[in-house]
């Protein structure tokens, strides 16, 4: 008692609190919510997957296996790269990771080193920028604002670009945001890069999830070797707490990857490995069904919330809704508060993805069909009662 330690890391102490793990905390105490606030999959992992894994950890998958994945997984996870991709991926091109986060992890510290900048998005997943925070290189945002479809623009991106930039994060489809880049702004964006000598990690973990419009990869445009594409199973196969992902870079930079990631892992589960080849043998149906049922709901979120002027830009891809409750505040903070102790219906706050999102909450729309309804109902309902008469608008504010 009253012992004076020494302070924790700068790395403990410099991340933030997650806005969504607050969120998640206030819910718990509070009866009758909707939750609109949980960013992942609401079908079970398919139950192929479950008995593959029974299976495997009763034959040996009990084990270290190399660093980089299974020679069988990184097989599979580079057939289907190939056929994305439309050319040859050889499995030495693939590092299986234990999680995306974790891949993105690893991606971001074999790249980045302390006076680096990278450019970030904003409104975007807050992992990232925690995440370059642990490298100690400098995080640089840019913005993916209402008013352009929620994707970055080129010329933004040439004014934010120096020197010292080395990479740009992408994420396509966008968490919060749920847009999707069309094909020529993919091509843009690798040309930007190669223009400028920067890496590209490309965050494609909701690639199965595009609603309108076939998802893009960005390494379909890579000419010589600088995208690092991120992807898992998390989404695709409903498997978030299976903790598997993987990388796709070229042969010389995966081999880099693979040295960073031992001391940060050893290996990713085996049992993990053996779902997620059982998961790649799925029949296409089972994440086609996944994609119809998000689209349906996705419908139900437009169909409510256009109307009532909510939705600035239509959801085109993953499972999420980035609402406009401006009129209520721009501090959503406060706004996603009121919203849950009034209407009971939880969501996140638009500021736990950058200054970006002020003005806004994001809704997870991989809920069950009625209680998506219910709570659109009631968002319809509180923006309606609180709107204010003095609008501040979205897009200026954030330019
Ligand atoms: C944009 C984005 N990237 C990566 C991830 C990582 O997913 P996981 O670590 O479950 O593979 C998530 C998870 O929510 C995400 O939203």
């Amino acid at each position: 008692m009253g012992v004076e330690m020494k302070a924790r890391s700068r790395l403990a102490q410099g991340i933030p609190a997650s806005g969504i793990k607050k969120m998640r905390e206030l819910v718990r105490t509070l009866e009758g919510v909707i939750h609109l606030e949980v960013g992942e999959p609401d079908f079970p992992t398919p139950a192929a997957v479950i008995e593959s894994a029974f299976d495997a950890a009763r034959h040996g998958a009990t084990r270290y296996t190399p660093t980089n994945g299974t020679p069988e997984l990184r097989a599979a996870i580079a057939a289907r790269a190939s056929r994305r991709r439309g050319r040859a991926v050889s499995p030495d091109e693939i590092v299986v990771t234990s999680s995306g986060t974790q891949g993105l992890l690893v991606a971001l510290f074999t790249l980045l080193d302390e006076g680096d900048e990278i450019l970030l998005p904003d409104p975007g997943w807050p992992n990232y920028a925690s995440i370059v925070f642990a490298t100690r290189a400098t995080p640089v945002l840019y913005t993916q604002r209402a008013d352009t479809g929620f994707v970055p623009d080129l010329a933004e991106l040439r004014r934010l670009v120096t020197p010292r930039t080395k990479a740009i994060l992408i994420n396509n489809p966008s968490n919060p945001l749920s847009s999707v880049f069309p094909r020529q702004l993919v091509e843009g964006v690798v040309r930007f890069a190669e223009e400028h000598d920067l890496y590209i990690v490309s965050d494609e973990i909701y690639e199965d999830f595009t609603f309108d419009a076939p998802h893009i990869p960005a390494a379909l445009f890579d000419t010589d070797g600088r995208v690092v594409t991120l992807s898992g199973f998390s989404k695709t196969y409903a498997m978030t707490g299976w903790r598997l992902g993987y990388l796709v870079a070229s042969p010389s930079l995966a081999a880099e990857l693979t040295k960073v990631e031992g001391p940060l892992l050893s290996c990713p589960s085996a049992v993990s490995q053996s779902a997620g080849l059982a998961a790649l043998a799925l029949p296409e149906a089972e994440v086609d069904a996944m994609r119809d049922s998000y689209r349906r709901r996705r419908d139900l979120v437009v169909a409510h919330l256009q109307p009532a002027g909510l939705l600035p830009s239509v959801p085109r891809g993953a499972f999420y809704a980035f609402v406009d409750l401006s009129s209520v505040g721009m501090d959503t903070n406060a706004v996603a508060l009121r919203l849950l102790e009034e209407e009971r219906v939880a969501t996140t706050p638009g500021e736990s993805f950058g200054q970006g999102g002020r003005g806004f909450v994001r809704l997870s729309f991989a809920t069950e069909e009625s209680e998506l309804v219910e709570g659109l109902r009631r968002i319809v309902r509180f923006a309606a009662r609180n709107a204010t008469e003095a609008r501040e608008p979205v897009a200026a504010s954030r330019t």
